[in-house]
């Protein structure tokens, strides 16, 4: 098995499978320069148990590429369907089975100088091996960043479009070197919109609330998984409205979700506690139930799974709880 920065991964490059230390670009390419690329992030996870690794709900994910590249105008020239088999074969090639990340990447293709586009775009997908994001098991203490979330008349937060990810890398940094763990924004608007990778979502009252996809977020995919989770298997009622900043002081839960830190919770923010500091019920319940569902574990999520080996004999049905 592969190491993550090995350069004899297998990536896809130019409509090719090759050595990730051939998949190069040019030094004037467009979105070296000028950030024109849109990236995804998606999971695979390995399951010891069932010895199988199942890759995350891949047509979602590459259908949201797919429209995200339209606001840039790429063109990607495959189905969502044939882009999650060539992850399935980056993965089979690489004989990963261990956690893993996979990192679609479109882009502004054309050597020139100038920030005009043209119709020149290429895509490569690489998947690495990967284990945790965020490295916390205790939970994060979060600063409320000095700097915005990028404006959806400025760059579409809702895009995954490489140039944003400055206002991610300024806020992170920031809030690193100040002591934090991690970055959260808030909008021109001044309510709370999100982490520098990552959705957030808050108990109060008994709801979970996360902010309307309207307040600069990215429409995280894990964010609707957790949406369905909470709702299906522990009632929960759902609400997706602007959140204040001094409602983080006051709410009992709260954390973040995404494709690479899971569900994470937060204990401080503003170097005050949420509640007493200690993870909360339902943020523990939403975090065992993502990772059953993530895992094989849960019969009616098994949708989500795309199995990567299929060699092993799947588990009796009967032996997955619902
Ligand atoms: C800015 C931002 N918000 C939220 C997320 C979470 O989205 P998803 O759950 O689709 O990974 C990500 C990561 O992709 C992100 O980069």
């Amino acid at each position: 098995m592969k190491a993550e920065g090995d350069p004899n991964l297998i990536v896809y490059f130019n409509g090719q499978y090759m050595p990730m230390r051939e998949a190069q670009v040019g030094i004037l390419t467009h979105a070296l320069h000028y950030g024109t690329g849109v990236f995804e992030g998606i999971r695979a996870y390995w399951d010891e148990a069932e010895d199988e690794m199942f890759l995350l709900r891949p047509i979602e994910h590459y259908e949201r590429w797919k429209q995200n590249c339209g606001i840039l105008r790429i063109g990607v020239p495959a189905s969502a369907e044939e882009l999650s088999e060539i992850t399935l074969e980056i993965l089979r090639r690489n004989n990963l089975r261990t956690n893993a990340y996979i990192r679609p990447l479109a882009y502004k293709s054309s050597e020139r100088v100038g920030v005009a586009t043209d119709d020149q775009d290429a895509f490569a997908i690489v998947a690495l091996p990967f284990g945790d994001y965020l490295h916390s098991d205790k939970g994060l203490h979060v600063g409320v960043s000095s700097w915005r979330r990028v404006e959806d008349n400025a760059i579409p937060a809702r895009g995954k479009i490489c140039g944003a990810y400055v206002n991610s890398a300024l806020a992170t940094d920031d809030a690193r070197r100040s002591g934090f763990d991690e970055a959260l924004f808030l909008n021109e608007s001044g309510h709370v919109a999100e982490g520098a990778t990552c959705n957030l979502f808050m108990v109060r009252k008994g709801k979970l609330i996360t902010p309307a996809v309207t307040e600069n977020v990215l429409e995280g995919i894990t964010r609707d998984s957790i949406m369905e989770l909470a709702q299906r298997e522990l009632g929960l009622q759902v609400v997706e409205r602007a959140i204040d900043r001094s409602e983080l002081y006051l709410c009992d839960e709260l954390f973040f979700t995404g494709t690479a830190v899971g569900v994470m919770p937060i204990l401080q923010v503003d170097h005050r506690p949420v509640r007493n500091a200690e993870i909360g019920l339902i943020t523990a319940q939403i975090r065992q139930l993502y990772f059953d569902a993530t895992h094989g574990h849960m019969k009616a999520y098994r949708r989500w799974l795309a199995p990567v080996y299929k060699s092993q004999p799947q588990l009796e049905e009967a032996a997955i709880p619902a």
